[in-house]
């Protein structure tokens, strides 16, 4: 199915009773941009790009731009700066070494919903490039100074839905029952599998939200099967090929970008450990553990760590039969630790989340357990949406 939902008036007019207010939508007296914001940034992509010549007269046309109009518009070169910066900055990210080749597409001019979503699609195309996963970002109109702007209310791009059954269980992805909900009440149905693409949800700065499924071809997807068991394949599972992640702003010198959807490619753990072995996930483990024949009666067997490094080599195996991107553990710590020395050589800090840098195997078999990074953030950033701060994480699970 890929049926455009968003054109049905009853069903919009039906979601907007639905959807809570999104924080961007209610009207805010006019902000202006933060002036300091705008000149460190500014001195940031000069002095990282000296052959863009001296920053003083750029500096002065945006203070001018800021006192006449409030906020100022970023070059088309600024701007894929500021955002291949904002991912060297992510303190969670442990793929940060390939940061300077991010993809970036300039559709600052996109406000409408609709044309979000075709340009969403696009996006997912050409990032999964076939299987050769391409780092990229889709950046659309900045937040106005009213605080009204875009808002793709998915987390992810591609994610599954979760149904919750009538004696509590969950048929799909439990991280995802609350969104699910909402595009039912909007209208929407999905098969009732364990892995139904969600539509994709997108607010405008005024008028109802669009929704809108996702057709087949942008969605790259990998069935599940371990090169030795034969049985695994039977499990059913699988996993899209793309994490683009949906529901981050990009700050870049005092403007932000509400819609400034994202990828990288996978790194295996996220998926075999997390999305598939989490309890609070798809929490195959037991299920998997049973076909091995292992003993479950105490933990002290450990037969969660053997099936997690037998659903790890599943993963990894999987996607490269299929010939789409992954990364292991192994490698990406690595790489990480390349990461770092080239950063340290070019006269920066790495701000680094250690308990989110080091994998969920194996964590001490990899450098990256091995030492401490800076907590500070920097500027420019992806800001988890509605929390207004990168570097505190909420209390509680991680998730
Ligand atoms: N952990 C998330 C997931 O499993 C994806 C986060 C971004 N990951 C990446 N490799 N860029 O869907």
């Amino acid at each position: 199915m890929d049926a455009r939902l968003g054109h049905d008036d009853r069903l919009m007019t039906f979601a907007e009773h639905i959807l809570p207010a999104a924080p961007p939508r209610p009207r805010r007296p006019i902000e202006s941009v933060d002036r300091d914001d705008a000149v460190a940034f500014i001195r940031l992509f000069y002095a990282e790009n000296p052959e863009f010549g001296p920053a003083e007269p750029r500096i002065e046309t945006v203070c001018r731009s800021i006192a006449e109009i409030g906020t100022y518009t970023h070059t088309s070169e600024e701007l894929a700066f500021g955002a291949r910066v904002a991912w060297r900055n992510s303190a969670r990210c442990i793929g940060r070494l390939y940061w300077n080749g991010l993809v970036v597409r300039d559709r600052r001019e996109i406000e409408d919903p609709a044309v979000v979503f075709d340009e969403c699609v696009e996006h997912l195309r050409l990032a999964g490039n076939g299987g050769k996963i391409r780092p990229m970002i889709t950046i659309f109109a900045a937040r106005r100074s009213d605080g009204r702007g875009l808002r793709i209310h998915n987390d992810q791009l591609i994610r599954y839905a979760g149904y919750r059954d009538l004696d509590g269980s969950v048929t799909g992805d439990p991280a995802q029952v609350e969104f699910t909900r909402t595009a039912q009440r909007m209208g929407w149905s999905g098969a009732g599998t364990d892995f139904d693409v969600l539509p994709l949800i997108i607010d405008g700065p005024t008028g109802p939200p669009f929704m809108a499924e996702l057709p087949g071809d942008a969605i790259l997807e990998v069935p599940i099967e371990h090169p030795l068991y034969p049985w695994f394949a039977g499990l059913g599972l699988r996993w899209h090929a793309v994490p683009a992640l949906a529901n981050l702003d990009l700050h870049i010198g005092g403007i932000t970008y509400p819609a400034a959807p994202f990828n990288g490619w996978y790194m295996g753990t996220e998926i075999a450990s997390r999305n598939f072995g989490d309890v609070t996930r798809y929490n195959q483990l037991p299920r998997i553990a049973a076909q091995f024949g292992l003993d479950t009666s105490s933990d002290r067997t450990l037969w969660k760590d053997l099936t997690l490094v037998e659903l790890n080599v599943a993963v990894l195996e999987s996607f490269n039969r299929a010939g789409v991107t992954i990364t292991d553990h192994h490698t990406e710590s690595e790489r990480f630790m390349l990461h770092l020395e080239r950063e340290e050589k070019a006269g920066r800090t790495v701000p680094g989340d250690w308990s989110w840098l080091v994998p969920p195997i194996s964590g001490s078999a990899s450098p990256v357990f091995h030492r401490y990074y800076d907590p500070r953030e920097q500027s420019p950033k992806f800001i988890p949406r509605g929390t207004g701060c990168p570097a505190t994480p909420p209390p509680g699970p991680r998730p």
